[in-house]
This record gives C-alpha cells, structure tokens and sequence, in this order.
C-alpha cells in the first residue's frame, strides 16, 4: 500500500518509459472477475454508513460495479469528463519521482493483477482492487482531485528537500487511512480501509485505536505502521479543509519539523483535538499476530 517504496531501478521489459504498461484486460480469467465481484459485494454490505459521500458518489459515477474487474477504456472517459484523472497501469510499485509526475498530470498508478482467491484478506502489495476500488472514486471530487494533483507536485518539491519522509506521512494518514467527519459521525475515505473488510469496521468502531484531529505537522511527525491496523487515525474537516490546508506553503512547515522529533504512534498530546482516546488493545494483545 506504501507508495514509496520500489522494486526495479528502470523500467521492466514491456513498460513504457513512464513505466506503465497496458492493462490487457481482455486477459483476465473467469476466476479473476469473480474475486473482483465477491470483493466488491463484501464491501457494499459494509461500507453504506461508513465510506464518505463522495466515496459512494464516485462508486456510482463510475459504475465500478458493472461486473469483473473494470476496463480503464470504459471508466477512463467518465473520469477524464468529471476531473481530469486517469487510472493507469504499472507493474508494481514505481520510483518516487515517477509516481509523483504521474499524480502530478492527473494520472493515478494501479496495479495490473488481481488478488488470489486465498488472499482476499490481506495481501502486502497494492492490486488493482486496492488501487481502483479503493482510490478511485476518490477522484471523482473536485477537491480530492486537487489535493491528489498537488501532492504529486509537493512530491516533487519535498524530494530535492530532503523531505519526502514526512511527505509520506501526510499520503498515509490522508490519502490511505483518512477518516472525516459528516453530519451524521465519522466516516472514511482513506483507500486503505475501504479496500479492506476488516479495517473498514475496526476504523470507526474499534475502541483500540486513537482518532485525532488532523493537524498538518502533527501528521507528518507521526510514525505509521505498513503491518497491521493503523493506531491512530486522523480526521479532517472536510476534503476542502483539506485542500485549503495543503494548497498553502509548506516552506514553513518543513522548517518548524527540522527541529522537532518523530512522535510514536499511540502518542496523545496536549494540543490534540481528541475524537476517541484508544485502549491500544488490539496492538498490545499483538494485533494480527495474536495467538
Ligand atoms: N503545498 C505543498 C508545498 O508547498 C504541496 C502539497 C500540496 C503537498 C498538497 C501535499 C498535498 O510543498
Ligand atoms: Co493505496
């Protein structure tokens, strides 16, 4: 699910120099459109009440439930039309500054290859529905849209400072693991728990983790975990509070982190906007591991 990290050094045989490679979707199997749908039917039983409006206004405008594994010639135009984005494939995690240009453009980066029928849980590498279930409906709001072109392009910028770390920090609490709030309660946007079942209910309902207000430096001092349940989640006020937020300099903030150090993750501290000061139970009794 991390960005950030990657496999190759230049692009693998059959990429294009920006490294993507065409999504074949004509290859896919019978088996493979079938893991796309009990995924996707999995979550619709969960995520009404819990994803964000704009998350199931974006399932909708794309019609990401037609049926199997969708086919980026079809959801494409409809995308292109409402925001300028594009979904495009990669074989697996890319270079930094090549995700960055790509966000940068308004182009966002999937997986090509689906999840096996015996992972449907858990798997360590983003697949394409993580990537396309789980970011793109995002896409469809004109503020989220913003927000992901600008990181693309503070990507760049937070690169040659030598910031990139904190960057990420920002990407995972917001982009993968953001909650917000709506008139009627917490609710997610963050692609990493509506792409998964289990986190999806533990996010908003789990008494385990801390859920704190967003705060901009707060956020990128944070540590995070890439292993389990996130134990902190932060909540922002609305995706244009977080566009606004974002959109203004960062100079400043990157000047005011030099001197200050990394915070753990179930730090609480006194400047925090609490919304629910976890237990850590989940973690503490070893989260996934536990016997
Ligand atoms: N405003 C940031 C900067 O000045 C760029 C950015 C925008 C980063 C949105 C992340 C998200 O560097
Ligand atoms: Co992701």
């Amino acid at each position: 699910m991390s960005d950030f990290e990657h496999v190759f050094e230049k692009p693998p045989e059959g990429a294009a120099a920006d490294w993507t490679i065409p999504q074949n979707w004509a290859a896919y199997t019978e088996v493979e459109h079938q893991t796309w749908d009990t995924l996707y039917a999995r979550q619709m039983k969960i995520l009404p009440g819990r994803a964000c409006d704009a998350f199931m206004r974006g399932l909708d405008a794309l019609d990401l439930n037609a049926g199997g594994i969708p086919d980026f010639d079809v959801i494409n135009p409809k995308l292109q039309a409402l925001t300028g984005w594009t979904v495009v494939c990669v074989p697996g995690l890319v270079p930094d500054e090549v995700f960055f240009d790509h966000l940068a453009n308004r182009r966002f980066v999937s997986g090509q290859f689906i999840r096996k029928p015996d992972q449907l849980d858990y798997l360590q590498e983003p697949d394409i529905f993580h990537d396309v279930f789980g970011h793109v409906p995002m896409l469809t709001d004109p503020d989220f849209a913003a927000y992901m072109e600008a990181y693309g392009k503070g990507g760049q910028r937070a690169a040659g400072l030598g910031m990139l770390q904190n960057l990420a920090r920002l990407y995972w609490y917001t982009v993968e693991f953001g909650l917000m709030k709506e008139a009627d309660g917490l609710r997610i946007y963050g692609a990493g728990i509506v792409s998964s079942a289990t986190e999806s209910v533990f996010a908003l309902d789990d008494p385990s983790p801390n859920r704190l207000g967003f705060d901009l430096e707060r956020v990128m001092r944070t540590l995070y975990r890439i292993d389990d349940f996130q134990q902190v989640y932060f909540v922002i006020d609305s995706l244009e509070a977080l566009k606004d937020e974002t959109l203004k300099d960062f100079g400043p903030v990157y000047a005011a982190l030099k001197g200050k150090d990394d915070l753990a993750i179930e730090t609480v501290l006194p400047t925090d906007q609490v919304f629910t000061r976890g237990t850590q139970a989940y973690a503490q009794r070893g989260g996934r591991f536990a016997a």
